[in-house]
């Protein structure tokens, strides 16, 4: 294999840089030239290619998003979008592909596999519920962003006695809440996988106040069914049950645009050598995760057909803990 190309696609996550740049300079090292394709796969259909020499990825480890930028293609979901894309690798050369991001890009990443083409995948997203990776790339970062709105409403509250939900991303996945409401010492959390009735978040309020706490945290998965808006319009009807005077905050895509810590760009570096490592032994159709502290190949095939569980017994430590 002598030219490969790199992109990421979906939500953008801290780390992706850091994995660009070993791709780039992992193939270097080998003697294979490496294209770069922005706009995830909308630039793989337009033909978007960009060669990418060592120092085009210098100063970029501790840049959070992607230099390469990306997109949610909905033509590369049809047939004939695919085809474009196949099209548009054969006439540039490129004979192997490294995508970067979480499970719609992977899913992408699968088509293409399953049309013949040699793709590998890098595990990136901060949801963390991509199957075939215990922790993705800018899972920790987006954490932390987590955490630090949850430690700068403790002050703010504390001085007010009140209380507050905090919305944190994640889609469908209430990895990021539960994480954070843990490791941010929160007074309830509420996540898509337990059901929790508004009744109970309010009950857990009132508790806090009646004990002579000086504010309760909420942190609310975007994915839950009640989810902030939803738990806010349910208080403000029944204020009296809180105790506590309430606010809300959504911290959306905040959470994405952070700097990489040390964590994710030392898993991005691992995850984007290892995907060029298999594309040049011929491992195609693999995702390059992180599963037990060790860089993992999990077939692209049964990635994007299963789901990632989430450890409940986390929901239960955060109930003890609160
Ligand atoms: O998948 C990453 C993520 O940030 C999710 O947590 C969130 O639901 C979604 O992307 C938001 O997508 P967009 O940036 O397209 O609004």
């Amino acid at each position: 294999m002598k030219r490969i190309g790199v992109l990421t696609s979906g939500g953008d996550a801290p780390g992706m840089n850091a994995a660009i740049r070993a791709v780039v300079r992992t193939a270097i090292d080998r003697g294979v030239e490496v294209f770069g394709v922005r706009q995830g796969y909308q630039g793989l259909i337009d033909g978007l290619f960009t060669p990418m020499g060592a120092r085009d990825v210098g100063g970029i480890i501790q840049r959070g998003g992607t230099i390469l930028g990306s997109a949610r293609s909905l033509e590369f979901k049809t047939p004939e979008g695919q085809r474009k894309a196949l099209r548009a690798l054969n006439q540039a050369g490129v004979e192997g592909l490294v995508v970067i991001g979480g499970n719609g890009s992977q899913t992408g990443a699968n088509a293409l596999h399953q049309l013949g083409f040699p793709v590998v995948g890098v595990a990136s997203t901060i949801d963390n519920d991509l199957f075939g990776s215990d922790i993705t790339i800018g899972v920790d970062t987006a954490l932390n962003i987590a955490l630090e709105a949850i430690d700068r409403l403790k002050i703010t509250a504390s001085s007010h006695q009140r209380a507050f939900l905090l919305e944190v991303m994640g889609r469908d996945c209430g990895y990021l809440a539960l994480m954070s409401a843990i490791a941010g010492g929160a007074e309830a959390v509420v996540i898509p996988e337990v059901e929790t009735e508004p009744e109970h978040v309010a009950d857990v309020i009132r508790e806090a106040y009646e004990k002579g706490k000086a504010h309760a945290i909420v942190v609310v998965a975007e994915g839950a069914k009640y989810n902030a808006a939803k738990l806010d319009a349910y208080f403000t009807e029944h204020q009296d049950r809180l105790g506590f005077a309430l606010r809300t905050a959504i911290l959306g895509h905040i959470q994405r645009g952070g700097n990489p810590g040390a964590f994710d760009r030392i898993l991005a570096s691992r995850l984007g050598a290892g995907a060029v490592e298999s594309l040049l032994e011929g491992q195609y159709g693999v995702l390059n995760g992180w599963v037990r502290s060790e860089l993992t190949r999990t077939p692209l095939e049964t990635v994007v057909a299963s789901k990632k569980p989430l450890d409940l017994t986390l929901f239960k430590l955060a109930q003890i803990l609160d």
